[in-house]
C-alpha cells in the first residue's frame, strides 16, 4: 500500500494513528538532529519528522533526500507541540513521527522552485510545464477548470441538453480565422481540416431532432496569438431547436449567474439580469462590442454642440457624416499630467484617431489647446450638456462614428484602469444584440459575415440583402463579462433559399457554395426546424474566474505566444518518408 491518507487528510482527531503516506519532497528543513519534510500531493502538505531517537535508519537515509524526491512513509500522527502548530496548513496541527522511509524515485533539481510562488521566465515555464503545474497556483487553476466544467455538464444536462461529440477530422468551417490542415494519406492531394468550432454539425444535430444539444469542444484557429486567443481552445457550444433570442439568452444567462455564485462568492455581482445593448448602442456609449461596465463614464455625442464650429477637426468630420463624442472623467483632473494625456492620445491614435483634444476644468478655469476655436456659446452648451464642473476633464474624438467610439472607448477603458474602477471583485453582465450582418474585408475586397454565415438577418431586413447588405443587422449575440467577451451566437437560417442569397451576398458563388457547404443546403431541404444557439469560451471565463491575466495560465498544455509547443517540440518537421506517404513535397527554399 501506498498510502492510507492524502496530504491535507490528517488533523489532531488521528493522534496515535499508525498512517502511510506517498508524495513529493516540497520542503526539507533541517533542525539539528531533527530533519523535517513538508511532504506534497495534489490534494495539500503534511509535515513529517525524522528523529534519529526514534529510527536510525529512516533518519540516516532522510539526509539524502532532496526537493521533489518522491518518497512512501510510514510512521505515527503526533500533534505538534504548543505554539508550533500552522494555521494556514490544513493538516498544521499535527505531524507524523516516521518510522520507515522509502525513496520512491530521486529528482533532478528543478528548474525553479516549486514550493515558492515567484515570478519565472513564462518559456522555462512551458517546457517543463509538468513541473509547473505541480505548482499551487497553476493546480488551483486546473482543478477550478474541471469543477466550472462539471457544473456546466451537470447544468446542461438538467435542462435537457445532450452531450454529443463531433468529429476533429472534418471540412471547413467559416468562423473567420485560417484553418488547420490534415493531409489525408489514403486520398493523395486531399485534406481534412480541423474545425474552428463545430457550428455546422450542431446545426445538423438539430436536423437530426435532436433539439437540445450540447458540447464542451475543442476548437482550433490558425490565428493570431494573443493574451486571450490559443491555437486551440475549448467552447462550451450550445444549440436549440424551436427557439428565439429569449430562449437562448434564458439557459446561458442563468448558467452565468449560477457559475459566478459558485464560483465567485466573493463577488460583488453588479446586478442580477443581463443588461441589453444594441451593437449601436455599446458602441455608441462605451466605444467597444463588448463595454466594461464595471464603471459608467458613458460617451456623449457633441455633434450639435459643435454644428456651427470651424474648429478644423470638429468641423471636417461633422460636414462628412461623422461624429464628434465627449468623454468626461470627473474629479480627477489632477491626475492628467501632460505625461498621462500624452500616453492617453498616444492610446487614441493606436486605435486610429488622429489626436485626442481635451479640456481642463480647475478653479472655474478652463485649460485646453483647443480653447482658443470655441466660442463662449460652445463652451456653454457644452457645459450644459456634460454637467462640466470644477476637476473635470473631457476628450473628444472627432472622426467617422467608428473611429471616434472605438478610440475614446480605448481612452475610457485606460482611464478606467488608471483610476482603479475596474474592480476584479465586481461582476457586470450584458448582451450585446444587433450586430452588422456584415462587414467590409479589406484584405479579402468583399463582404464578410460579421458573425458567421449561417446566422440569420433580422426578418425585417431580408429584403436589403441584394440593395444594401451593407445596412443590415443580424440575429448575433454576444454574452459579456467585464469587457470580455465569454459567448456569441445567433439564431440560423433554416431555410435554404435563405441561405443562398446570404452565400451570394458574401461574394460566394454557386458554384463555391455547393463545393463548400453543399451538404448544407442539401440538408436545409429535409425538413430543417428553426434553431439558434451559442457558444463560450471555456478558457476566457475560468480566466476571470481565477483572476489570471491569460488564457494560458488555465491550460494545462497551452502553446506559447508563437503557436508553439516548448515541451513537446512542436511543430515540427517530418522525416522524408512520412511526407512521402502523405504524398506531399515541401517547397521551402534551403
Ligand atoms: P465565436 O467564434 O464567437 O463563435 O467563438 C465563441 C467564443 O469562443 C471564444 N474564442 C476563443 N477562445 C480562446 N482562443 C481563441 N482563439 C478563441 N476564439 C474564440 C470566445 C468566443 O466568444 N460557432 C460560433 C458560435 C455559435 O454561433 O454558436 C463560434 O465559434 O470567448
Ligand atoms: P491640431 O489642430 O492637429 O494641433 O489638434 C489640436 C488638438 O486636437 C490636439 O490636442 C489634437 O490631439 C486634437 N485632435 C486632432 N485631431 C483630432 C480628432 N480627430 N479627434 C479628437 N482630437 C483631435
Amino acid at each position: 500500500m501506498f498510502r492510507s491518507h492524502l496530504l491535507n487528510e490528517l488533523r489532531k482527531s488521528d493522534e496515535g494513528s499508525e498512517v502511510t503516506l506517498s508524495g513529493w519532497v516540497h520542503r526539507r528543513r533541517d533542525h539539528g538532529g531533527l530533519i523535517f519534510v513538508d511532504l506534497r500531493d495534489r490534494y495539500g502538505l503534511t509535515q513529517i519528522v525524522f528523529d534519529p531517537a526514534n529510527d536510525t535508519d529512516s533518519h540516516a537515509l532522510a539526509e539524502s533526500l532532496r526537493s521533489e524526491f518522491v518518497i512512501k512513509v510510514t510512521g505515527t500522527v503526533r500533534v505538534r507541540p504548543e505554539g508550533m502548530s500552522n494555521a494556514n496548513m490544513e493538516t498544521g496541527e499535527i505531524e507524523v513521527l516516521v518510522n520507515e522511509l522509502t525513496i520512491l524515485n530521486k529528482a533532478l533539481t528543478p528548474p525553479f522552485e516549486i514550493d515558492i510562488e515567484k515570478d519565472v521566465n513564462e518559456e522555462l515555464r512551458l517546457k517543463y510545464r509538468y513541473l509547473d503545474l505541480r505548482r499551487e497556483r497553476l493546480r488551483n487553476n486546473i482543478v477550478l477548470r474541471h469543477e466550472v466544467i462539471k457544473h456546466m455538464r451537470d447544468y446542461m444536462s438538467g435542462r435537457g441538453f445532450l452531450e454529443v461529440e463531433t468529429p476533429i477530422l472534418v471540412k471547413g468551417t467559416p468562423e473567420g480565422s485560417r484553418e488547420y490542415m490534415v493531409p489525408s494519406r489514403l486520398y493523395p492531394g486531399s485534406f481534412y481540416v480541423l474545425p474552428q468550432s463545430p457550428q455546422q454539425l450542431k446545426q445538423l444535430l438539430m436536423l437530426a431532432g435532436f433539439d437540445k444539444y450540447f458540447q464542451i469542444a475543442r476548437c482550433f484557429r490558425d490565428e493570431d496569438q494573443r493574451g486571450d486567443r490559443q491555437p486551440e481552445f475549448t467552447q462550451l457550444d450550445i444549440e436549440m431547436s424551436f427557439v428565439n433570442e429569449e430562449d437562448v439568452m434564458e439557459v446561458n444567462e442563468k448558467l452565468l449567474y449560477e457559475l459566478i455564485t459558485k464560483f465567485k462568492p466573493e463577488a460583488n455581482v453588479l446586478w442580477n439580469e443581463a443588461k441589453r445593448f444594441t451593437y449601436h448602442e455599446a458602441m455608441n456609449l462605451y466605444g467597444s462590442d463588448k463595454p466594461d461596465l464595471r464603471f459608467g463614464m458613458e460617451m456623449v455625442d457633441c455633434g450639435e454642440v459643435f454644428a456651427k464650429s470651424e474648429f478644423k477637426v470638429f468641423a471636417e468630420p461633422l460636414s462628412s457624416g461623422g461624429v464628434v463624442k465627449a468623454l468626461k472623467v470627473e474629479g480627477a483632473a489632477e491626475q492628467f499630467t501632460r505625461k498621462v494625456i500624452d500616453e492617453l492620445t498616444e492610446v487614441a491614435k493606436t486605435y486610429k484617431a488622429k489626436g485626442l483634444a481635451y479640456i481642463i476644468k480647475e478653479a472655474g478655469e478652463l485649460r485646453s489647446p483647443i480653447l482658443k476655436f470655441m466660442t463662449d456659446e460652445e463652451i456653454a452648451a457644452l457645459t450644459e450638456l456634460i454637467d462640466f464642473k470644477d476637476g473635470d476633464i473631457v476628450f473628444f474624438g472627432a472622426d467617422s462614428f467608428e473611429v471616434a467610439c472605438t478610440a475614446l472607448g480605448q481612452v475610457r477603458l485606460a482611464c478606467g484602469s488608471m483610476l482603479g474602477l475596474r474592480n476584479d471583485n465586481d461582476f457586470a453582465i450584458c448582451w450585446v444584440t444587433d450586430f452588422p450582418m456584415f462587414e467590409w474585408s479589406e484584405e479579402f475586397n468583399s463582404l464578410q459575415a460579421c458573425h458567421h454565415p449561417f446566422t440569420s438577418p433580422c426578418l425585417d431586413e431580408i429584403d436589403k440583402l441584394e440593395s444594401a447588405p451593407n445596412e443590415m443587422l443580424s440575429r448575433a449575440y454576444d454574452l459579456v463579462l467585464n469587457g470580455n467577451e465569454i459567448g456569441g451566437g445567433s439564431i440560423r437560417i433554416h431555410d435554404q433559399q435563405l441561405q443562398s442569397r446570404v452565400f451570394k451576398a458574401l461574394g460566394i458563388s454557386e458554384e463555391d457554395a455547393e463545393r463548400k457547404f453543399g451538404h448544407m443546403l442539401e440538408a436545409f431541404q429535409y425538413g430543417a426546424p428553426p434553431h439558434g444557439g451559442i457558444a463560450w469560451g471555456i478558457d476566457r471565463l475560468i480566466m476571470i474566474f481565477a483572476g489570471e491575466p491569460n488564457i494560458r495560465e488555465v491550460m494545462a498544455f497551452p502553446k506559447d505566444q508563437k503557436a508553439k509547443d516548448v515541451m513537446l517540440g512542436s511543430p515540427a518537421p517530418m522525416p522524408k518518408e512520412n511526407l512521402d506517404e502523405l504524398h506531399i513535397q515541401l517547397a521551402l527554399e534551403e
